[in-house]
């Protein structure tokens, strides 16, 4: 029996021995604890990976994305202004999140749940998040920083933290991006998503694009 244990144990040190260091997915991927005032002020979207159908020809479209989290009546909600240009495009959307113990939630008109991982980089944030919509469930990793690009470590972090969780490796946005103005009109974010994550036709559409576009821009 020990003998058996200690072949296991060799076999599995000379496989990853060959390769790269190991890598601490544990510890790459337990979740921080952050308090709501923490989260709060305006976070630039550096990049992220997604098994949302569409996201990834959405990335290669999306020029910038920013997040305003202010502070609400209530301690355990706070309201999120969310701006995006799409290809030249700026939108805006506005919705309301509960946030207790380190954790975001939306529960209505679906299932939203974002965990905040490790990083090295001080003023980011990277998100996990995982979407449940009828009998779909999705994840993201997302990486936002106060700053408008991070340094090639901090990027390396991300790819690992996605390489944990069997992800695509991470889309990173173009860091010369021009981002929207503060004054681009809001509409009711969580209605435009939820209605996106319902069309069922749209999501095999979404898949063979996100297949094109990885073949044809990469
Ligand atoms: C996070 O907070 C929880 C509850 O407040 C606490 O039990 C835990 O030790 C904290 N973890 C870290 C890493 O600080
Ligand atoms: C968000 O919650 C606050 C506090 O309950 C409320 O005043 C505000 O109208 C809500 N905003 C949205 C967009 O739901
Ligand atoms: C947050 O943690 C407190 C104390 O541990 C617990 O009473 C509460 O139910 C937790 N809330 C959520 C939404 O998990
Ligand atoms: C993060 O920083 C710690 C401490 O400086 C270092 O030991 C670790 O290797 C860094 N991790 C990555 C993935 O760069």
């Amino acid at each position: 029996m020990k003998c058996g244990g200690v072949v296991v144990l060799l076999l599995g040190l000379l496989s990853v021995g060959r390769t790269a260091p190991p890598i601490n997915c544990d510890a790459l991927l337990k979740p921080i604890n952050i308090s709501n005032e923490q989260m709060l002020g305006r976070w630039l979207y550096i990049g992220g990976s997604s098994d949302l159908p569409g996201s990834r020809s959405l990335g290669h479209l999306l020029n910038s994305i920013w997040l305003d989290i202010r502070a609400t009546s209530l301690s355990n909600v706070l309201t999120i202004f969310q701006t995006q240009r799409i290809y030249g495009e700026c939108s805006g959307m506005i919705y309301n999140v509960t946030m207790e113990n380190s954790t975001m939630l939306i529960e209505r008109p679906f299932y939203l749940k974002e965990v905040y991982l490790q990083t090295n980089c001080s003023d980011c944030l990277v998100v996990y998040e995982e979407v449940k919509s009828n009998q779909d469930a999705f994840r993201s990793l997302l990486l936002f920083s106060r700053q408008q690009s991070i340094s090639p470590a901090d990027v390396e972090m991300l790819k690992m933290q996605a390489k944990c969780l069997q992800m695509p490796s991470p889309l990173m946005m173009d860091p010369s991006y021009e981002i929207c103005p503060d004054n681009v009109a809001t509409s009711d974010g969580l209605a435009a998503f939820n209605s996106l994550l319902e069309a069922k036709m749209g999501q095999r559409v979404a898949r063979l694009l996100d297949k094109l576009f990885d073949i044809f821009i990469n």
